[in-house]
């Protein structure tokens, strides 16, 4: 499906927190990996959706720091889905030019997903086309401290710190913050999610499971972003 979308005004970098494939699996009678699986191919169609559209960024949160308090057969099975993901879809990825940014605390994975996740983004450092941050095992809490934390360890005395050098610390440095955040799957909060970099953007929470989501509701949504008017605390 081409992009029907009015190209002046597009959202440079939007944020989608895939939520709700557990919920669907079990509507359906199916085990949550079952959701986690069709899930991927949600991710993969709104990825390519992505590029058509002209967006320059996009950040898919797949896992939390939170997400380790859930069963080792879900964890593992999540991870293993990563693994797979970078295996089978970097390929096509690189053909259409995609740049692969995986964020959050890499050393805090296993060893066969983190050496999957820096293989991809070697692979693709050089594309100049959508880049794709990968939140895994990511925390906007996590992200941040690690930042004031690299700053101390720089010496940075307290009246020359700036909110600029915060976010040239964080996994999104170079990145413009996200403009529009997407929710899926019902629930209205953030759950640790680029706390920093959403200070100002736009949010669509929608009740539909991330495995049922799809790219003619995706492109409403940027619609319904380009109608908005961003005030930044001024007056028009
Ligand atoms: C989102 O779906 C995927 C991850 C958090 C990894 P969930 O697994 O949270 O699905 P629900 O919210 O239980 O339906
Ligand atoms: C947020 O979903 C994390 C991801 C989508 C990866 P959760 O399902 O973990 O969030 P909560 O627990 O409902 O806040
Ligand atoms: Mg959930």
């Amino acid at each position: 499906m081409t992009s029907q979308l009015n190209k002046d005004n597009l959202p440079e970098h939007i944020a989608i927190i895939m939520d709700g494939n557990g919920r669907w699996a079990k509507a359906k009678n199916r085990p949550r990996l079952f959701g986690h699986n069709a899930g991927m191919k949600t991710m993969k169609k709104i990825v390519r959706a992505s590029s058509d559209a002209g967006i320059k960024i996009i950040t898919m949160y797949a896992f939390s720091t939170e997400n380790w308090k859930r069963s080792p057969e879900e964890v593992d099975g999540l991870m293993n889905i990563a693994v797979e993901y970078f295996h089978k879809e970097v390929g096509e990825l690189h053909q259409n030019n995609v740049k692969i940014n995986v964020i959050g605390d890499l050393d805090g994975l296993g060893k066969k997903v983190r050496e999957a996740a820096v293989k991809a983004m070697a692979t693709t450092a050089e594309n100049t086309g959508l880049v794709l941050n990968i939140a895994l095992n990511y925390g906007g809490r996590a992200e941040i401290l690690q930042a004031v934390k690299l700053l101390i360890a720089q010496g940075i005395a307290p009246e020359a710190l700036t909110e600029a050098q915060i976010s040239e610390h964080l996994y999104t440095k170079n990145q413009p913050d996200p403009d529009l955040l997407i929710r899926t799957g019902g629930e209205s909060r953030l759950s640790n999610f680029m706390l920093w970099q959403m200070a100002y953007s736009e949010f669509i929470f929608t009740d539909i499971y991330w495995p049922d989501f799809e790219v003619a509701s995706y492109y409403q949504m940027i619609e319904n972003y380009q109608r908005r008017n961003r005030r930044y605390g001024s007056t028009e």
